[in-house]
């Protein structure tokens, strides 16, 4: 059963370029209300082990490394079918695939550098969301 809640980071590239707060402009007007939110900084251990499904990946050490590079945001967010419609309102990994009016169409500059991540299932929302938040960090 849908959880309605998924998990979500501006990664460091849209930090680093100030988009910030556009990003998170378009994520609550698309009815996703925030349930826990922090800025903070990936060490390469804890990047490498939020991504250890993708360890057998060849961009798995590019992904570490970029990951780690800068502060990002990390989220959880509420909204009826929230992993289906947060990836819809994201857009394709690469973003000169992705849609207009997604934010990686708008922010993103490649796959790898690609503004924000998103939770794909939500089993995975819940593990992501249990990686950087305490039952006493989520309102
Ligand atoms: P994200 O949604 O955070 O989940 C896995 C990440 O791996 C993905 O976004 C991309 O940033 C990254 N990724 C996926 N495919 C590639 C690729 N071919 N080269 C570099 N990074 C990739």
């Amino acid at each position: 059963m849908a959880t309605n809640r998924t998990f979500t980071m501006v990664k460091p590239d849209a930090v680093e370029k100030n988009n910030i707060g556009p990003i998170l402009s378009m994520i609550n007007q698309a009815g996703f209300k925030v349930i826990g939110m922090k800025y903070t900084r990936l060490t390469k251990e804890q990047a490498g082990a939020f991504y250890a499904v993708h360890s057998e990946r060849p961009f798995y050490g590019e992904l570490v490394d970029y990951m780690s590079s800068g502060p990002i945001v990390a989220a959880i967010l509420e909204k009826e079918n929230a992993v289906a419609d947060f990836r819809k309102l994201i857009g394709a990994t690469d973003p000169s695939q992705a849609e207009e009016g997604t934010i990686r169409k708008a922010y993103a500059e490649s796959k790898a550098k690609n503004a924000v991540h998103g939770s794909d299932s939500d089993e995975n929302a819940a593990i992501e969301g249990n990686f950087f938040f305490s039952m006493l960090e989520r309102f």
